[in-house]
């Protein structure tokens, strides 16, 4: 008999699989679960991340995952792990995030992110678990007209095969819900993830050199980096640098369990926003960075970065009105947090 997960007990005896949940967004994520009384297991192949993120979590909150280090492309390992768990709803990090790795490297990341979820799939229906939160992300509108960006934006097209897999399989995942109504599944568009937790035990631990704006003055702060260079400075603009709309993690991480709640009493497939409705510019970012961290950064101007769009901040009125949901931390929060975790672990989890 399948599980539907409205029929899920209250005492959360069922578990949740994290794939992913050893990275930087899944890792918060897991933390806020277990701090709420779920059952927890992870799946992640550490293709872009530490075991270590989840001791962390054990070590603020007392309990741990179950941790399986597999991959979701093993439909039958996914299977045995959702049947062995007792898992009831899936939040589904697992998946390949550069965006310039993935123009070099498409058929990697098609098969990741779209192959992977694919998978991910089959193994849930096999074991009769319908409930599937998704992380998609701001990509999937391309470059629209105006702003706020609110879900009936029609979806754009996104400049790179990162951005297209996520696409993708936000139609995979709707042409399933409409298919078959045991599904309930809610898109999570991300704006711009950011910050870290509070403890400064938990962050963003990127391999080499960021590519992302706020891991790289982070090292520029912590004098890993020499300089940021800001990417064109030409933009119709506040002051002609790029403007996003930046969501502390911990923010982010709630949310998800707030999309689970949501799922409840939903058949089909949903979208989200999940920002803060606010946009900051590079250099507004850089001053909110130096405040916090109390150290310069300098600063070159660039030539714009291809593929990057001139500003690009959410709505969030939807996830309020149905999730009952907002972001509570501002830009101060987040970088004071991202500096915390940055100055105590300049080298990430490999310290
Ligand atoms: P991350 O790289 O820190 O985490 C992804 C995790 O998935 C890693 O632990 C990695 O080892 C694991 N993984 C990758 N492929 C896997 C596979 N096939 N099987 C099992 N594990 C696998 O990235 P993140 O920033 O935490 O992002 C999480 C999700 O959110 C991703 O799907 C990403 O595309 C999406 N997202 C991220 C951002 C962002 O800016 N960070 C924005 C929008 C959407
Ligand atoms: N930037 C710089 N210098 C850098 C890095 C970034 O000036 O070294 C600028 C960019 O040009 C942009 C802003 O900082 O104006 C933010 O850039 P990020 O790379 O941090 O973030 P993006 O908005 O380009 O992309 C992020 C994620 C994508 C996701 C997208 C959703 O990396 O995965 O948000 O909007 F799809």
């Amino acid at each position: 008999m399948p599980k539907r997960y409205g029929e899920m007990s209250k005492d959360m005896s069922d578990a949740v699989l994290v794939t992913g949940g050893a990275g930087y967004i899944g890792s918060h994520a897991t933390l806020c679960l277990l701090e709420a009384g779920y059952s927890v297991v992870v799946l992640d192949n550490l293709c872009n991340s530490s075991a270590r993120s989840l001791e962390r979590v054990a070590q603020i909150c007392g309990r741990q995952p179950h941790f399986v280090q597999g991959d979701t492309r093993d439909t039958a390992l996914v299977e045995q792990t959702l049947k062995d768990h007792n898992v009831s709803v899936v939040l589904h990090f697992a998946g390949l995030k550069a965006v310039g790795e993935s123009v070099e490297k498409p058929l990697m990341y098609y098969e990741n992110n779209v192959a992977g979820s694919v998978s991910l799939c089959k193994a849930m229906q096999a074991a009769g678990v319908f409930n599937l939160v998704f992380s998609s992300s701001a990509t999937v509108y391309g470059e629209p007209e105006t702003m706020p960006i609110d879900e009936d934006c029609p979806a754009g097209v996104p400049t790179n095969p990162y951005g297209l897999s996520k696409k993708m399989v936000e139609q995979v995942l709707t042409d399933l819900a409409a298919s078959d109504d045991r599904w309930s599944i809610a898109l999570l568009r991300y704006f711009n993830p950011v910050g870290a937790h509070e403890s400064g035990l938990m962050g963003e631990d990127p391999q080499g050199i960021p590519n992302n704006l706020v891991p790289y003055v982070s090292q520029v702060a912590v004098g890993k980096l020499a300089a940021l260079q800001v990417f064109g400075d030409d933009y119709p603009t506040v002051d002609g640098t790029g403007v996003r709309d930046y969501i502390h993690v911990v923010d982010l991480a709630k949310g998800h369990l707030k999309a689970i709640d949501a799922l409840k009493s939903r058949k089909g497939a949903h979208i989200w926003n999940l920002g803060t409705g606010v946009g900051y510019s590079v250099l507004q970012v850089v001053k909110a960075f130096e405040k916090a961290s109390g150290r310069d950064i300098p600063f070159n101007i660039a030539p714009r970065r291809s593929g990057d769009i001139a500003e690009c901040w959410a709505n969030p009125e939807k996830a309020k009105a149905e999730l009952g949901w907002v972001a509570e931390h501002g830009i101060e929060r987040m970088m004071e947090d991202t500096w915390r975790w940055q100055r105590d672990n300049p080298e990430g989890y490999g310290v």
